[in-house]
């Protein structure tokens, strides 16, 4: 799926004011820092999302237009140690309430630092999602800072981590926006969720 054109809509706090869920959603989440709003701009091919250096750069639900028919949504980070415990409190409940209450959510990608190992915080992210039964997958970022075999032998630790509480470990990307890694295969998925969305809409 090649994609022909990308909008910036609107910023929300509360998810009640979020555009009305007429189009399949997606929604990134993850780690402060870890990539979402980078994947994102290599996803639509142009600097849509804001991103930086400094961990906490999005803070609010940012929701684009993709080609008319389907949003993409760009989530605040979690994890982040230097905010306070009150703000990073109302991150996580602006985050929660929009996972709960967003009826057009098809999947999250949870993102995941390639370098990193399992991360407590992750984990219950998963776990979260899971009961809720909220689908999802996962993306292992930033592939190009590390070998192959690293990136490999961390992708291991995690399916051994997760396959502790899951019955099975669900769907996983590898993506770098410097070598564009991922970018074809995640459109490929949303592309099939999308036919699939169109095909029930009939
Ligand atoms: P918050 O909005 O703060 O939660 O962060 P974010 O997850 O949106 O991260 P962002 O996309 O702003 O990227 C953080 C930093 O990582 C930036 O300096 C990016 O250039 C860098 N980065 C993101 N993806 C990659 C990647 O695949 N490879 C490399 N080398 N750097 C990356
Ligand atoms: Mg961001």
């Amino acid at each position: 799926m090649k994609i022909k054109k990308a909008e910036y809509l609107c910023s929300n706090i509360d998810p009640k004011l979020c555009p009305k869920p007429v189009y399949p959603e997606y929604a990134f989440i993850g780690r402060s820092n870890v990539g979402k709003s980078s994947l994102i701009n290599l996803l639509v091919n142009t600097h849509l999302a804001k991103t930086s250096k400094t961990p906490g750069k999005t803070q609010l639900i940012n929701h684009f237009l993709i080609d008319d028919n389907w949003f993409l949504v760009d989530l605040p980070g979690y994890g982040w140690a230097k905010v306070s415990k009150q703000h990073k409190q109302r991150w996580t409940n602006m985050i929660k309430k929009y996972l709960l209450e967003r009826e057009n959510l098809q999947c999250v990608f949870v993102l995941i630092d390639s370098r990193i190992p399992a991360q407590r915080v992750d984990l219950e992210y998963f776990q979260w999602l899971g009961l809720l039964k909220i689908p999802f997958v996962i993306v292992f970022t930033k592939i190009d800072k590390q070998s192959k075999s690293k990136t490999l032998i961390l992708i291991d630790n995690y399916v051994k981590t997760m396959l502790k509480t899951w019955e099975k470990v669900p769907e996983y990307f590898l993506s770098s926006t410097r070598t564009e890694a991922g970018k074809k295969e995640l459109l490929e998925f949303i592309h099939r969720i999308n036919e699939q969305c169109n095909e029930k809409g009939k």
